[in-house]
């Protein structure tokens, strides 16, 4: 259903000030009549006009005594932006279009923010090439793990473009996104027909709205298309027919779309068709199709999803942990220069806290692309407060000690590491048609703040944080305050009344909301406790799985000796019984209980300040946000009796403190 009302986000630029005056507005080195410059132009114009009063004279004759340009500088890294202010005149450098738009987007962010931007001097340039986000929207307009209502790209098979699509693209460029996936990656029904004529006007349509704000559109790719749209028999990589039917239809693409990014394809994954059914590799798959697009420019990004979903739980040999690296750390420098593998930050599946995947820098010959689940599947379902930045922060900050001097996630994934140019961080995008886009106006912050990070890694979660609250409701500072803090221990809240100590998956099945311990313990997902009456945890050592030999030496020693894994992983390296001291002083079986009981009294504590800011905030967003509290304390508090009944009738142990266990 369409749904053509909706919140200016962060956008909504507040009053700061009421100036009154004139600036002209400049444009040097670049064409007026450019898409993003006058993108560009149209949203300065509005911000300081809705935030300070200003008007903005759009012409080069200097009209006001005060002038903002936008110039040309070719000294600035690509899509890199200058803010200069002399105290009167302002001027935007940027040696290409989109660092002129997200310059733009910078000084409006800063006026938001309270900043004097007449003496402006700042500077910025992306730290990732790629910043991407997934739709996992299907054609029939629901959205694969969406929790803030229908898609506003797909509805009935169909397309939709309207007011939004501008909409939601000023949101992606204003934190300088440059690439958008616009269809979930298990690609079935209608979405196959994507690449036909049945809906290339309106991938065409939409892809140009996207290129007045410097976005490319990018789609996901079905490996079986050859099948269900050539009518071949298969769809083996290597088969010259096979080759044939893509390099017709990549053509057919490009004369279509001529600016198309390239391919997203989730291959031999939960179903999905792939090159292992020929008896082929993933390098097989992906290279094959670089090689057919690489003449028009495009990419192909390979998602590294690869695990077997029919594990039998007896066998406790197989570890799915292992499977990413294990599937593709082999042909590491097999992969083709214009393919980019997409992983994910863990090797499960975007729980709470996972160590950090080991293909990420494990691969040193070859692309990679770090991707986060800004949607919150099993992170409480933008019901939930959980505010993912610190999450990603601590990912990319990660040291792999591959033995390079820049060796942490963020240096690979950007291609600091290995100069490369084509990486860089993909989320998984928790937008819908909802009024406020996010479900939980509260969620908005982690949209916002992937978009800024994977930008500038060097941000910290808290500075985005504040950046995003200015932005969106322009609270004053002790207001801001209480909000900032809210979102940053949401994280440690969520964890503490959910899964402990990294063991994750006590989630109910299929949801993924709400807790089952056992919902996943017998099931074929590879996704297991091995609670017993003595303890809890997954012998990921040298002893079982061999998982944590997967790292470089360093954090492979570090993971495989209980005694020096980082407690909060824990019990996803190793088999711990309850009464296992803790650095704390705590048995294991004490932990549990503190933090699930902890956990509950925190989320309170969350739910207090938000009752604290009512007046502050307006009506409809703190009534949106407050009823979403009411949820997650019911929620919390199931998890937290749920989870140490469950511990206390299995080990027996009685809770220190005496406090009610069920
Ligand atoms: C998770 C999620 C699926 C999704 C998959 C993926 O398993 O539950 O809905 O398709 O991830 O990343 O491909």
């Amino acid at each position: 259903m369409k749904n053509s009302k909706y919140s200016a986000m962060w956008l909504e630029y507040h009053k700061v000030s009421d100036l009154e005056t004139r600036y002209s507005l400049k444009v040097e080195g670049f064409s007026r009549d450019d898409r993003i410059i006058t993108s560009a132009a149209h949203e300065l114009s509005l911000g300081l006009k809705k935030m300070t009063g200003i008007e903005l004279i759009l012409s080069d004759a200097a009209e006001g005594s005060r002038s903002l340009t936008i110039k040309k500088d070719l000294s600035v890294r690509p899509e890199g932006y200058i803010l200069k202010g002399d105290g009167e005149n302002v001027q935007i450098l940027a040696s290409d279009e989109r660092g002129a738009l997200y310059g733009a987007f910078a000084l409006l962010r800063a006026v938001a923010c309270g900043r004097d931007v007449s003496a402006i001097d700042e500077s910025a340039s992306p730290s990732n090439p790629l910043r991407m986000m997934n739709h996992w929207d299907n054609m029939d307009g629901s959205i694969e793990r969406g929790y803030s209502g229908e898609s506003f790209f797909f509805e009935n098979d169909d397309m939709i473009i309207d007011d939004r699509t501008r909409a939601y693209a000023r949101f992606m460029a204003s934190i300088a996104i440059n690439g958008v996936v616009i269809n979930n990656v298990n690609v079935k029904g209608a979405a196959t027909y994507l690449i036909t004529d049945r809906f290339f006007a309106k991938v065409k349509e939409l892809s140009e709205i996207f290129a007045d704000y410097g976005i490319r559109l990018y789609l996901s790719l079905n490996f079986a298309a050859p099948i269900e749209l050539g009518g071949l028999e298969g769809c083996d990589p290597l088969d010259e027919k096979v080759i044939g039917w893509w390099k017709d239809k990549i053509r057919e693409v490009y004369d279509n779309l001529p600016d198309f990014g390239g391919f997203l394809v989730k291959a031999d994954s939960e179903g999905r068709p792939g090159p292992f059914t020929y008896g082929r590799t993933q390098a097989d798959g992906a290279n094959m199709l670089a090689d057919i697009i690489k003449p028009y420019g495009g990419i192909i990004i390979w998602r590294c999803f690869v695990y077997n979903c029919t594990q039998d739980w007896r066998d406790t040999k197989t570890d799915r942990a292992r499977a990413g690296y294990d599937y593709f750390k082999p042909q590491d420098g097999d992969y083709h220069e214009n393919v980019i593998l997409q992983i994910k930050n863990g090797p499960m599946d975007f729980q709470i806290r996972e160590p950090v995947s080991p293909l990420l820098g494990g691969l040193h010959k070859t692309n990679q692309m770090l991707e986060v689940q800004v949607a919150q599947e099993y992170t409480g379902h933008q019901i939930d407060l959980c505010y993912l930045i610190p999450l990603y922060k601590e990912v990319l900050d990660f040291h792999t000690c591959s033995g390079e001097e820049r060796d942490t996630v963020a240096d690979y994934v950007s291609g600091r590491t290995m100069g490369n140019t084509l990486g860089g961080m993909a989320a998984v995008i928790n937008t819908g048609n909802d009024f406020n886009w996010t479900g939980d106006d509260l969620a908005a912050a982690n949209t916002y703040g992937f978009g800024r990070l994977a930008y500038d890694t060097t941000l910290t979660a808290e500075q985005i944080a504040r950046e995003w609250i200015a932005q969106t409701f322009a609270l004053d500072r002790e207001h801001e305050d209480i909000l900032a803090d809210m979102l940053l221990r949401s994280r440690e809240v969520y964890e503490k009344y959910t899964c402990p100590l990294g063991i994750g998956w006590m989630v109910y099945p299929n949801t993924h909301y709400g807790p089952s311990v056992d919902g996943y313990e017998y099931s074929r997902w590879g996704t297991y406790h091995r609670a017993d009456h003595l303890g809890i945890g997954v012998d990921r050592s040298d002893k079982g799985t061999g998982y944590a030999q997967q790292y470089y030496p360093e954090n492979a020693d570090r993971y495989n000796d209980p005694k020096t894994c980082p407690e909060e992983l824990l019990l996803f390296f190793h088999h711990i019984p309850y009464t296992w001291k803790l650095s704390t002083g705590k048995t294991l079986i004490q932990h549990i209980y503190d933090s699930h009981f902890e956990g509950y009294d925190e989320a309170e504590d969350l739910a207090k300040a938000w009752d604290s800011l009512k007046d502050v905030i307006p009506q409809e967003s703190f009534d949106r946000v407050k009823e979403r509290f009411d949820l997650q304390l019911d929620n919390a508090r199931e998890w937290r009796d749920q989870v140490n009944s469950y511990f206390y009738r299995k080990s027996g142990i009685e809770d220190e403190k005496g406090r009610t266990i069920y």
